[in-house]
Order: structure tokens, then C-alpha cells, then sequence
């Protein structure tokens, strides 16, 4: 598959989310580094597309674009010094559900996928194959974004990672052609 087909399918399966007032909130809340958690969302679910071609893992792709688009649904700022920002970690899945289910519709896979996103912090394994892609691809972003955003001030986006900005543009607009990545990175 071509890398830009990933932002193709993120659009085709998310729009609905994509648009949606949550991840408008999402895009002003800081996730890792200086990336937001709508960014690190997109980021995740092109991961995981990737994760599941490379290994030619056969996945349902609806369900795990959505449930990556959504596996960080918690709506608030975590960085705030309050108390239950102390057990962020281990209870944001739970909020994230919680959230997810009241403004989009949810089969079970995309439940388990966001229930169970933080395994191994929390001890129970996701149920299905597209939780663990999950598990897998939120941990690489997680890093990326953590080790990127060390004294960097203004990236909203990952600087490294060129499909994840092919992405980001396909899913915000028009999906690049490949004469016109050709020409941007010349
Ligand atoms: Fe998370
Ligand atoms: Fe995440």
C-alpha cells in the first residue's frame, strides 16, 4: 500500500470523528512533547495501519482506525496539577470509553481497543489483534513524540516521520498526488 493511502483510509473510516467537536478539543490539548492528542491520535492510527501491512496482518480496518482515532478520547488536559491527573495512566482509557461511547457509535473491538490501550500498565491484554497493533503503535508515537519534543518549542507534528505529515495532509485536505510529493521533496 502507498504510504499516502493511510490518510486515505483514516479520512474514508474517521471523517465522522475526524470532524467532530471532541477532537477540535483535542487539537488544543497537549498529549507528549509538544504534540497534540488529536496529532498523536492520526499519528497512532497511520501507525497501526502500517504495523498491520508491513506484517501483513489480516485486520479489521474500520475498527482499528477508529478505535486508534479514539483510544485517547479523554478530553482534558493531564498535564494540569490536580489529583486525578496523579492516576492519569491507569484511568484515561475508562474516560476515554466513557467519552467515546457518548458521541460515536461503537462496535466491540473499538471498546476492547480503547479499554485495554495502556496494557502493559494496566495488566489486562486487549482481546483482539487490532488492540494489540494498538498497544504496539501507541508506544513507538508515545516515544517519538517524548524524545522529539525535547527542546523543541513549535512542531505540532512529528518531524521525523514523513508519512505521518503525508497523513496529516491527506486527511486535512486533498491527498497528496505523487508528482507533488516528488516536487516537495525536492
Ligand atoms: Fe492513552
Ligand atoms: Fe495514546
Amino acid at each position: 500500500m502507498k504510504p499516502v493511502a493511510y490518510g486515505e483510509l483514516i479520512r474514508k473510516y474517521g471523517e465522522d470523528i475526524l470532524t467532530s467537536e471532541g477532537m477540535k478539543l483535542e487539537q488544543k490539548l497537549i498529549q507528549h512533547g509538544n504534540c497534540s492528542v488529536y496529532h498523536h491520535s492520526v499519528a497512532v492510527a497511520s501507525m497501526c495501519l502500517k504495523i498491520a501491512d508491513k506484517c501483513h496482518l489480516k485486520v479489521r480496518r474500520r475498527a482499528l482506525v477508529r478505535g486508534a482515532l479514539l483510544h485517547d478520547y479523554f478530553l482534558y488536559d493531564w498535564h494540569e496539577p490536580l489529583p486525578r491527573n496523579h492516576i492519569h495512566g491507569f484511568t484515561h482509557p475508562y474516560t476515554a470509553l466513557k467519552n467515546a461511547e457518548r458521541d460515536f457509535s461503537l462496535g466491540k473491538i473499538e471498546k476492547n481497543m480503547i479499554k485495554r490501550h495502556m496494557f502493559p500498565l494496566t495488566p489486562i491484554i486487549p482481546r483482539y489483534r487490532e488492540g494489540m497493533i494498538l498497544c504496539v503503535a501507541d508506544k513507538i508515537c508515545a516515544v517519538q513524540e517524548v524524545f522529539l519534543g525535547i527542546g523543541q518549542k513549535k512542531h505540532r507534528q512529528h518531524p521525523l516521520n514523513k508519512q505521518y505529515r503525508r497523513n496529516v495532509k491527506a486527511v486535512k485536505g486533498k491527498p497528496e498526488t505523487a508528482a507533488a510529493m516528488k516536487r516537495r521533496r525536492k
